[in-house]
């Protein structure tokens, strides 16, 4: 009698511990996009080649839209290991205390979608990845989002057209900073916040990409959208490095193949998913574009370049030396 009760328990136990060792390895990946984004279609490649080739040992949860995080708290949420995976963008790191990420924001400082390659791909990439180890990140790779626009309720052609004007921004004190130098008052504000922003009043205006004023509906709530490429918008996918280091050898070698392809994708992707955004835009006939003029564009340069030297104090003057040498960049 003793000894089959005992025997009940010890298979109980047995069956508990295998019940337990099958349970996947869960990964929670939190953004403020959409799924139909860059982004977000980056975050649904990497859940399903990191279930394949881990064999279902590893489930990744995909939280899009800042329905898990806003900006801010996303951060915070990574460090403390309440989420596995974020792809904030650089104009996010300040809070955590790199602000060295927001070089990437800086006006013009990426011609083409080539030298932006060239550069995250290089030696600047990898020592801005590396300044996340001291903070508990480790960074696994950089995806694109192709290069801003801006808008309001007026067009906005000549920088005399921002005075005055409350502008939506993300974080980033480089925009902080262009965006002053153009006349205007910009606004942190969370992601998730700026459609219902923009449409009560509360802001003027906001800068993003074509497949976020898309996907976001901001072209519903702005007359006016200037394709005017002045910045370029990148995430750095990161992980908790507690979390990270923590997993088997053999499945961290899965899940980096998973997001190495995932990155080729995500980067591949990006330019066409900006171009269908901005025609599916312009054939709402909701918001009307504006392209400037090579006088336009002076006008802005005159007064975006000069941010470079001012971000100095603020993000750092070797990372932007590096980055000027990196892109080829010169004043
Ligand atoms: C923003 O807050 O404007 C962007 O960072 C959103 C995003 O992640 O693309």
């Amino acid at each position: 009698m003793k000894s089959s009760i005992l025997g009940l328990g010890l298979a109980a136990i047995l069956a508990a511990t295998t019940a337990f060792a099958q349970q996947p390895i869960v990964i929670k990946f939190s953004h403020v996009v959409t799924n139909d984004t860059p982004k977000g279609k980056g975050a649904l490649k990497f859940k399903e080649l990191a279930e394949k080739y881990t064999n279902g040992k590893v489930k990744v949860e995909v939280y899009p839209n800042s329905t898990l995080y806003k900006d801010k708290e996303e951060m915070d949420a990574l460090q403390l290991g309440s989420v596995q995976m974020l792809a904030p963008s650089t104009a996010k790191f300040r809070p955590i205390g790199v602000p060295e990420f927001e070089a990437m924001d800086l006006p013009y400082i990426f011609p083409d979608e080539a030298t932006y390659y060239k550069v995250v791909n290089g030696p600047v990439g990898k020592s801005l990845l590396k300044k996340l180890e001291a903070k508990g990140i480790t960074g696994l790779a950089f995806w694109d989002n192709g290069f801003h626009m801006v808008s309001a309720n007026r067009p906005l052609l000549m920088p005399a057209d921002f005075q005055g004007l409350k502008i939506r921004i993300s974080g980033s004190k480089v925009a902080d900073q262009y965006f002053r130098a153009m006349g205007a008052l910009p606004q942190i504000m969370a992601f998730s916040e700026v459609y219902q922003a923009l449409q009560t009043g509360v802001v003027d205006g906001c800068e993003n990409t074509a497949s976020n004023y898309y996907t976001q509906k901001f072209y519903e709530v702005q007359k006016d959208i200037t394709v005017s490429y002045h910045a370029h918008l990148q995430y750095a996918v990161i992980v908790n490095t507690k979390f990270w280091n923590g997993l088997p050898a053999d499945i961290r070698g899965q899940l980096e193949k998973a997001m190495k392809e995932a990155t080729d994708y995500t980067n591949s992707i990006a330019k066409e998913e900006n171009e269908d955004a901005l025609a599916k835009i312009k054939a709402s006939g909701k918001a009307t574009l504006h392209y400037l003029t090579p006088a336009q564009k002076k006008a802005w340069m005159d007064k975006l370049l000069p941010v470079h030297k001012a971000a100095e104090g603020r993000v750092g003057k070797q990372i932007i030396d590096e980055l000027h040498a990196a892109a080829g960049f010169k004043s």
